[in-house]
């Protein structure tokens, strides 16, 4: 009678100290097995369940369940298991563990340490550019404080294909090769925009041409980066409402895959994308987003569909530009709403973060604020993967120039070091909220 219960006792006591790899974000193996231990979900990152249609039985990169601390915080084991209830014992298919949290590293110097020290880990990206890299503190900084990386500029479609089934991959080969040697992963972004989009692709037309163009844009890029981009944001800003901010009629955006193939679009593109590498994270990604509002219930649905369709998509991207031209987002908001994504079996990153200033329209105290809850928001969410800040320095920020971001060439003074590489207060919120304070 007894002996079960010991057994799950017992395994779960070694697994503590031994079953999950720990790992700082790195471990490709994982699988599908590494659900055992206390506090675990079925929902770790990596366990990915997603949708039937997806094959990707855990190749994630955040395979780590929620057993036991890697960093050695003290009093770990304390409050992993979530609300009591279940004793703790979560265990194999069991459905309890549904509130596992995640165990923050008990210090760290940099924020990719504390990142890949919490159980479960968060990757720590940064959008980089190729012009970027020219500058040695630029690299400097993002190499010591990252972990995760998306080329600004160089992976979209104009970049890699600007004619047809001819394909140009010096400038992505830069920054991704830069990124490996230093460690670091790669989200690849972004197959099919409709933004930075060729000519010859806009002035497609009908369905056959689109797909085809579609297919082969997929294919040949992702098998380019096969070995070294193992996530990807295969459909981005799909949705359009009345206003930038996401509120007014939200509908599926006009655009030359939408008017030529409909909706069904997006499942063709993640389709194409898990026949190209059944191991991918396959992600949508979209602004104004983040928060409750119409344009954030409509992409709600959409994916839900999606999954009930058994479409091969691992997760979604919330941009959380906050401040002009998009929404401005406070913590509980967008920790509510991160939360019904993920409970949909999804993961969820923040994937383009940066807080404008322009226009005083955010304040510098809401600023410190919003960095703060927001990165405390997917802290909360072992199924929250990754936060990628939308540049390194505000100097270099997109929105310094960006029409309808009201800077109009001033620094939107929007990220987390200022123009001399240094730290800003808003770097500090940001760690405090990845130590779980
Ligand atoms: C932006 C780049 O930062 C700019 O340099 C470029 O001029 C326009 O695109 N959503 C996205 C990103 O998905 O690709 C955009 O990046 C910012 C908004």
């Amino acid at each position: 009678m007894r002996s079960a219960p010991l057994t799950l006792l017992l395994s779960a006591f070694l697994c503590a100290s031994g079953c999950s790899d720990g790992g700082d974000g790195g471990g490709e193996t994982g699988g599908a097995g590494s659900t055992s231990g206390p506090g675990s979900t079925t929902s770790g990152p990596g366990s990915t369940t997603s949708g039937p249609g997806s094959t990707t039985s855990g190749p994630g990169d955040t395979t780590s369940t929620t057993v036991g601390p890697t960093s050695g915080s003290g009093g770990a084991g304390g409050d992993m298991a979530g609300s009591g209830g279940m004793g703790g014992g979560g265990g194999s298919g069991g459905s309890g563990g549904a509130d596992a949290r995640r165990i923050p590293a008990a210090s760290a110097s940099s924020l990719k340490e504390a990142g890949s020290k919490a159980n479960p880990p968060i990757l720590i990206g940064a959008a980089i550019s190729g012009s970027g890299l020219n500058d040695a503190n630029y690299k400097r900084v993002a190499a010591a404080e990252h972990d995760y990386v998306t080329a600004e500029n160089e992976m979209k479609w104009d970049a890699l294909e600007p004619n047809p089934g001819s394909f140009n991959y010096g400038a992505a080969d830069n920054i991704v090769n830069w990124a490996t040697s230093n460690g670091m992963k790669v989200k690849g972004h972004t197959l099919v925009w409709h933004n930075q989009l060729p000519g010859w692709v806009n002035s497609l037309s009908g369905s056959t041409a689109v797909e085809q163009a579609i297919r082969r844009h997929i294919e040949n890029v992702m098998g380019h980066f096969k070995s070294k981009i193992k996530h990807w944001d295969v459909v981005n800003e799909a949705v359009i409402t009345n206003s930038d901010t996401g509120v007014g009629n939200p509908r599926m955006r006009p655009s030359v895959f939408f008017n030529t193939m409909g909706e069904r679009f997006l499942d063709f593109a993640f389709q194409v994308a898990r026949e190209q590498d059944p191991e991918a994270k396959l992600y949508y990604n979209d602004y104004s987003i983040d928060a409750l509002n119409d344009k954030a219930d409509f992409v709600y649905n959409m994916v839900k569909g999606m999954v009930e369709r058994g479409v091969p998509i691992d997760g979604v991207g919330f941009q959380m530009h906050i401040g002009p031209p998009n929404n401005e987002a406070g913590g509980p908001d967008v920790a509510a709403n991160l939360k019904r994504f993920s409970d949909l079996g999804l993961e969820v990153l923040i994937s383009e973060m940066d807080i404008n200033r322009c226009g005083g329209v955010v304040t510098a105290e809401e600023q410190l604020t919003y960095y703060h809850d927001i990165v405390a928001a997917c802290f909360a969410l072992p199924k929250c993967v990754a936060i990628t800040f939308w540049g390194i320095n505000d100097g270099r920020s997109w929105l310094n120039s960006w029409s309808g971001a009201l800077c109009n060439g001033q620094s939107s003074q929007s990220l987390l070091f200022n123009d001399q590489y240094q730290k800003k207060e808003t770097y500090n919120k940001v760690l405090d909220a990845l130590l779980g304070r």
